[in-house]
């Protein structure tokens, strides 16, 4: 197996990780600071969100120079050193590539937009409409409310934006947008990255003859949508640049460079950026992101992906993120269930995500629209905060971007006290922190580390295939391996339950202390999780 289909992949938001310089923001050198906590946890691959050249407008979704550091964050020397004491603690490093659109502050934008006629006129997405009345078609942005084409003033034109209007859409059928972007992946390449995670790979390519989306009202990503983006989004186009970037990547194997892609949609279309094993080695599957707090539905959900990505194919399961709700607030509060969930995420088979802070059990911290720093919350500033606090999804993204919980300190030792943070602490951060989990075995902190533990110790968990049981109450499913087997039962259910699990099994790891091995029974009280190895039938 190659490194990446075994290992675990831990997001790191860099503003909000650790500040070492007491500018209230986080910084490289704050993440090679911490690094040991990554290897105490036991995660494998550290994947960073962008600290590329940014005006910040996006956190650095927006990114002016894909080969500089923004200076807030740091310098390329930090880089290297990064990469370098990363690699000598044997963590695999995969940065965030933001290939669909660029800041409208990057140079390339701000010579494209100049005139119809400059030599990067055709770099981005440009079209006429019907003058600045009507736009060229109906395609949306990603939150689908605002039209996805901005007014060009000086080109008279309009120009696509997929996500945000200060985010114009590169116009990847230009041969030399794809040279220049293809000579940045080599940059990163060359100093020694192990692989990217590919911001919204699925929109980047888009219907050359710009139709219309049809309208069809409907759930995308667990979002609603009135147009159902055919023309916009998963295009065949986009698994050939998939292959033609893999191709990229392995000018500079060994070792396996490897790319993760941001993509929604079906599971055969998620599946079709993988090509004969020659595209993307994986994708992300956000079901998990707007999972069901159910035995029924994770099964489902889990079996769908199971004949989507057979093995060697390897799923990619994933329950936070920066742009989601944290996994506590999703389940109303209650830790037994995010228990559970955390140890189905790191016992399926695949290549789980860890979101910093999730392996503290870290909550969204409530801020107001208004008071938002996030750009998307800012669109949305017009939803009244009564209705706001009761929507489980909601906008505002800072609320799960607030800084990383060292310590019970001021400021959680994300930065020194007397500074202020560039997003407020969570006030439980005195008693929800690294320092206070770290010696406490029933921490959520300790569950994480003891289910990564029996990921590295058991070949099953990392490499054995999964198969589900026909338990009616429970989730159960074998990962079987010929080093031997592992049982893994949730019980997601408000009473008890029990499980055969054959006589002499061992009990590896339990969500808490309560779970029992009773003779050749597994119980199970409400909301518990556990992994056994199996004994005879
Ligand atoms: C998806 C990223 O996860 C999100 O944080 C970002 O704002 C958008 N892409 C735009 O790049």
């Amino acid at each position: 197996m190659s490194w990446w289909q075994e290992t675990t992949i831990y997001q790191v938001y860099p503003r909000s990780f650790a500040d070492s310089n007491g500018d209230g923001v986080g910084d490289l050198r704050g993440v090679i600071d911490r690094l040991d906590h990554l290897v105490d946890l036991g995660a494998g691959t550290v994947w960073l969100s962008p600290f590329f050249a940014s005006p910040q407008r996006d956190w650095g979704y927006d990114v002016t120079d894909h080969c500089a550091v923004a200076p807030e964050y740091g310098t390329l020397a930090d880089v290297d050193e990064l990469l370098e004491e990363a690699h000598a603690r044997g963590l695999r490093v995969m940065f965030d590539l933001v290939l669909n659109h660029t800041s409208d502050e990057h140079p390339w934008f701000v010579e494209s937009r100049s005139s119809r006629t400059n030599p990067r006129a055709d770099w981005y997405v440009w079209a006429d409409g019907g003058g600045r009345r009507r736009r060229p078609n109906n395609w949306r942005t990603a939150m689908e409310i605002p039209s996805a084409w901005q007014w060009g003033e000086e080109r008279q034109q309009w120009y696509l934006a997929s996500f945000l209007p200060f985010q114009p859409d590169l116009n990847w059928r230009n041969p030399e947008v794809k040279a220049a972007m293809f000579d940045v992946v080599r940059f990163w390449l060359r100093r020694g990255v192990d692989g990217f995670r590919l911001d919204m790979f699925g929109s980047i390519m888009k219907d050359p003859a710009l139709r219309s989306n049809p309208f069809r009202p409907g759930m995308l990503g667990g979002l609603p949508r009135l147009w159902l983006p055919v023309h916009t989004r998963n295009r065949p186009e986009n698994v050939a640049l998939a292959r033609e970037l893999r191709a990229v990547c392995d000018e500079f194997d060994p070792p396996e460079r490897v790319l993760l892609g941001e993509v929604f949609g079906s599971p055969a279309e998620l599946r079709a950026y993988l090509a004969e094993g020659d595209g993307l080695q994986l994708v992300f599957l956000f079901d998990f992101l707007t999972y069901r707090y159910s035995a029924a539905w994770l099964r489902r959900t889990i079996a769908r992906f199971e004949s989507a990505f057979p093995p060697p194919l390897q799923p990619t399961y994933v329950l936070e993120n920066h742009d989601r709700s944290r996994t506590v607030d999703r389940v109303g509060g209650d830790e037994e269930k995010a228990r559970v969930l955390a140890c189905v995420l790191l016992t399926a088979r695949g290549v789980p995500t860890i979101y910093q802070g999730q392996e503290l059990g870290m909550r969204n911290t409530y801020i107001p629209l208004r008071e938002a720093r996030d750009p998307v919350a800012r669109v949305f500033r017009f939803i009244p905060e009564a209705l706001n606090r009761r929507i489980p999804e909601r906008p505002n993204r800072d609320e799960v971007r607030t800084p990383m919980q060292w310590d019970g300190t001021a400021n959680a030792g994300f930065c020194p006290e007397g500074v202020e943070p560039w997003l407020p602490v969570n006030p439980d951060h005195t008693r929800r922190n690294v320092a206070a989990q770290r010696d406490d075995p029933s921490s959520m902190l300790a569950l994480y580390r003891g289910l990564l533990r029996l990921r590295r110790d058991h070949a099953a968990l990392r490499a054995g295939t999964l198969h589900l049981l026909d338990e009616r109450h429970v989730l159960a499913y074998e990962r079987r391996h010929d080093s031997g087997d592992v049982l893994v039962a949730a019980n997601l259910e408000d009473h008890p339950a029990a499980l055969p699990v054959g006589t002499g099994a061992r009990l590896l790891l339990a969500t808490r202390g309560d779970v029992e091995l009773d003779g050749p029974a597994l119980r199970l009280p409400p909301h518990r999780a556990a992994v056994v190895a199996p004994g005879r039938t």
